[in-house]
């Protein structure tokens, strides 16, 4: 199986989970590629980040490779709850990925206290589905577990038996 990942991370938590299930799914025999979102117009302030995340505000992204989309099985996004939503770069990456018709999506998200997980997750579906994707798995990592290397790959086994059928 070809497996994308597109991930954003401000301060690595996603990142690294990226890195583990890209470690996870190429010992299961898969190939898998990563590409980072990269946000253009981030403020550096906690509070502001947090604000234009809450309006819903769509970042700049640096350009991706949307190029070989079909060449992949399976399309993976991941990112940090971000003021109960996820991060303007996020936005910015759903509204310039082109249309999915029918490509198999799975969706992570990292997160501190919880709030909001389940709400940004399911915004990111409804989002990739208005694309056309069909969105098989969705899962939430808690930053406080990201360390744990057994219970990590309990989740990424979880999701594995979804989107490997
Ligand atoms: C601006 C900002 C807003 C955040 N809002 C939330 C939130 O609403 N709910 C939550 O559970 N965690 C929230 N967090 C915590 C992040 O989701 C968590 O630390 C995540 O793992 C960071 O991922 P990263 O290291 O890949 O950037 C927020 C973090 C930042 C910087």
């Amino acid at each position: 199986m070809n497996v994308k990942i597109f991930y954003y991370s401000f301060t690595g938590n996603t990142q690294r989970v990226a890195q583990e299930l890209k470690e996870f799914l190429s010992q299961k025999g898969h190939r898998v590629v990563l590409e980072k979102i990269v946000s253009l117009d981030e403020p550096s302030s906690f509070f502001k980040q947090g604000m234009r995340a809450f309006l819903k505000k769509t970042g700049q992204i640096a350009p991706l490779d949307f190029g070989n989309l079909q060449d992949f099985d399976c399309l993976g996004l991941g990112f940090p709850v971000w003021a109960l939503s996820f991060p303007p770069g996020v936005r910015g990456f759903l509204k310039e990925i082109p249309p999915l018709a029918g490509r198999k999506f799975f969706v992570f998200a990292t997160f501190g206290s919880g709030l909001g997980q389940t709400k940004a997750l399911d915004e990111a579906e409804d989002s990739l589905k208005s694309k056309g994707a069909q969105v098989v798995g969705k899962i939430s990592i808690p930053s406080s577990k990201i360390e744990g290397k057994e219970w990590l790959a309990s989740q990424f086994e979880e999701l594995y038996k979804i989107i490997a059928v």
